[in-house]
């Protein structure tokens, strides 16, 4: 092993060895190299004269670029073509964590590091299995997840996913599912939680989080190391009484065998998907988040090298703007109208007949219940036969994202569903 993983491991061994214990063999080996990248930022402090060290080239003292490209853009060549450090803009990860902690007022006073930048949110999620997941290693989530978490954690790391009721009753959080979920769990587990939730649009209220906090570190203090992921992915849209914070901050430092890391971004928050960036942040002791955010500097250095610097700088001179907070506030209202419509509409009784519906109460999205049709049929039927496109999740399951449907079509979309289950019944 090189000896700066070792270092690094003996500083988390020493004052989290829980933590230690939650990495995997691949997060063990991690460090971040003395290489190109760490002798140039040390050259762009003190190198006055000539800084001949990284992969760019220069001219007239600033990066080469093309007119063509440059015609464009807004934005200074600066803060465009240059690498991006692989751990982001330094200023783009104190803005988000400035915004961290006014949206989360639970994460003041806690211990916890700076964001990040990552790739986006799935990348986020892949560098948690790559240093926690080792094979099969349990990733303990609700039985309505997203799919692709099959493929981070599944497929890529060789984890064993683990399911338990979202619902009880089709009420409520079911935390008793949860608490049997990790009581059969021996020694480590990944626990992730996405609220809201993709695909149902869940988000738990007061009492369920508190519940669910409460269960987590039961199973901590039975002896469970607990790796536990907050996909914050959809974090912001919340549209009736759930909590509006994520529950990274009432995770942070409540128990030893409890590593919170926090994965969210702008993606959806900020509508840019295609922009890709997002944030890993941890909580845990200082030296153990210096550890943390080194090896997370190693892996990326190791997949992306580092990402896109125009979209960093677009995300940060967005969060500066006075323009943020007043569009945030204009797109929220759009889509809790489309979510208070969508409920409307599905309150009405002759619905009733074809499906009953998972409580939704934030996101982008809703799932209908079939009540006997095929989920995967119906998706075919009006696809072919009305042109609405719906996502089938298993047999029972239609997901409908009322993110992308106009408050005043909504209607129609409902009742084409409806006719489709009629046509098929
Ligand atoms: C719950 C959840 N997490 C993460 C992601 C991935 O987001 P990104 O596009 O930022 O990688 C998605 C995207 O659909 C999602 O629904």
């Amino acid at each position: 092993m090189n000896p700066l993983a070792q270092q690094l491991n003996s500083a988390i061994q020493q004052e989290s060895p829980a933590i230690y214990e939650m990495l995997s063999t691949l997060g063990k080996n991690l460090f971040y190299p003395k290489g190109i990248l760490s002798q140039s930022a040390e050259a762009s402090g003190k190198a006055h004269k000539f800084n001949a060290t990284i992969g760019i080239a220069t001219e007239d003292g600033a990066p080469m670029h093309f007119k063509h490209i440059q015609n464009r853009i807004d934005y200074a060549p600066k803060d465009v073509y240059p690498y991006a450090p692989p751990q982001g803009k330094p200023a783009l990860r104190d803005a988000w964590l400035e915004k961290l902690y006014k949206d989360n007022p639970s994460m003041v006073g806690k211990s916890i590091g700076k964001p990040i930048v990552t790739n986006a949110l799935t990348h986020g999620l892949s560098i948690v299995a790559d240093l926690f997941m080792d094979e099969g290693d349990a990733l303990v989530v609700p039985n309505h997840y997203w799919g692709n978490y099959n493929t981070v954690f599944g497929v890529r790391r060789g984890g064993k996913i683990v399911t338990f009721p979202l619902f009880a009753d089709n009420t409520r959080f079911d935390t008793k599912g949860l608490r049997q979920a990790l009581a059969a769990q021996t020694g480590k587990a990944i626990v992730l939680l996405n609220f809201p939730n993709n695909p149902t649009g869940y988000t738990p209220l007061e009492d369920e989080a508190k519940e669910i906090v409460a269960v987590l570190k039961e199973a901590a203090e039975s002896g469970l190391n607990l790796v536990v992921v907050l996909d914050d992915a959809y974090f912001g849209l919340f549209y009736e009484d759930s909590i509006t914070e994520s529950l990274f901050g009432h995770l942070a430092g409540i128990h030893e065998r409890i590593l919170p890391v926090k994965i969210d971004g702008a993606t959806k928050e900020n509508y840019v998907w295609g922009l890709r960036v997002g944030f890993i942040t941890y909580a845990a002791g200082k030296d153990t988040l210096h550890a943390l955010e080194e090896k997370t500097k190693g892996i990326i250095r190791g997949t992306i090298s580092s990402g896109a610097h125009i979209s960093q700088t677009m995300i940060l001179e967005s969060l500066q703007s006075e323009e943020f907070a007043v569009e945030k506030e204009e797109k929220f209202a759009i889509m809790k109208g489309r979510a208070v419509k969508t409920k409307e509409l599905l309150d009405s009784e002759k619905f009733n007949k074809h499906w009953t519906y998972y409580p939704f109460n934030s996101g982008y999205f809703m799932c209908l219940k079939l009540r006997t049709l095929d989920a995967e049929t119906l998706r075919l039927h009006l696809l072919d036969n009305y042109g609405v496109g719906v996502i089938s999740n298993n047999q029972t399951d239609i997901r409908v994202a009322f993110s992308c449907v106009e408050e005043n079509d909504l209607e129609e979309l409902f009742d084409l569903i409806y006719q489709g289950c009629e046509d098929l019944a």
